[in-house]
């Protein structure tokens, strides 16, 4: 093994990435963070962290990236942290497939096609760790916000797949699961209403207006937000842990929505969580 361990972080440009990236350059790692912007590169070189651009959506930027990479530490990587997605937000019928195809481009394939780029290196090394960052989202889905559950719901499923593939291999793989984490993450999600939804001519024409003061900070933090370094802390421990878990529960309202759907009958939970958000 190399002197430091190393990592690919994608999404670095803000956010939960941003923080990760830096935690784990201080924490003793060589760090190889992803952003989509040429601009966004300084400031994290600055602080030691090598940088690459990367964009889910363009197949030739995940090669690019991984063959750079490889180039640098001699064909070795031991770990792997998809970080960078966003939220399309809106209702289901409001949907137009576009919006929906780029949702899961970004949120799944991108990823999927990362992952698999990754898996032979770190099976012919013998070690390695995947860490997904997902949501809690890819467990209690929420209204408003169908195709990012779906975006996460997928990603649970191939990653929970995969890890059972793993087995054996010493590789490990895991799920964060955030609930609310402060970062670009709403403002993005604002972005992709304004482009993808006809609001003014939706049904749900008034819902509308309090999801977007919700998306525009206007309604006030969500209840049990926490910082980038509470993702950070389960990132450490599912790329440090001799057994890595499945699923990583960061804050309260995800650990209390993971537990009622364990102890509700379905019916009752899904009255429950279509009151909120
Ligand atoms: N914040 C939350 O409440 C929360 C809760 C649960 C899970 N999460 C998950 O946490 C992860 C990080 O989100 P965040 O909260 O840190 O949000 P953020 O501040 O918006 O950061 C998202 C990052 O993803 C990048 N990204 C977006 N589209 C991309 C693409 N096509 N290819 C590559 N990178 C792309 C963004 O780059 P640009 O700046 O170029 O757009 C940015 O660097 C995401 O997987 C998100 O689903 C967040």
């Amino acid at each position: 093994m190399a002197d430091r361990p190393s990592i690919i972080v994608t999404g670095c440009s803000s956010g939960i990435g941003a923080y990760s990236a830096r935690a784990l350059k201080r924490d003793g790692w060589r760090v190889f963070a992803t952003v989509r912007r040429e601009e966004d590169r300084a400031s994290l070189e600055a602080d030691g962290i090598e940088t690459f651009l990367m964009d889910y959506t363009q197949a030739e930027s995940i090669e690019r990236l991984v063959a750079e990479v490889l180039a640098r530490t001699g064909g070795q990587l031991d770990a792997l942290f998809n970080n960078g997605a966003y939220g399309q937000a809106g209702a289901v019928e409001d949907l137009p497939v576009e919006a929906l195809r780029l949702q899961l481009e970004t949120n799944v394939i991108g990823w999927h096609d990362l992952t698999r780029r990754v898996v032979p290196v770190m099976r012919a090394q013998r070690h390695g760790r995947i860490v997904q960052c997902s949501s809690i989202l890819g467990i209690v889905p929420y209204r408003w916000r169908g195709a990012y559950n779906a975006s996460k719901f997928a990603l649970e499923g191939l990653t929970l797949t995969l890890r059972m593939e793993l087995a054996g291999t010493g590789i490990g793989v895991s799920l964060i699961e955030p609930g609310p984490i402060a970062s670009r993450f709403t403002a993005n999600a604002l972005a992709s209403v304004e482009r993808h939804i006809d609001v003014e001519n939706s049904v749900h024409r008034e819902e509308y207006a309090r999801q977007l003061r919700r998306l525009r900070g206007e309604s006030g933090p969500a209840r049990g937000k926490l910082g980038p370094e509470a993702v950070y802390a389960a990132l450490k421990q599912a790329l440090t842990a001799k057994s890595p878990k499945p699923h990583y529960i960061v804050t309260q309202p995800a650990k209390q929505g993971v537990l009622l759907k364990k102890l509700l009958p379905a019916a009752l939970f899904y009255r429950i969580i279509g009151r909120l958000g």
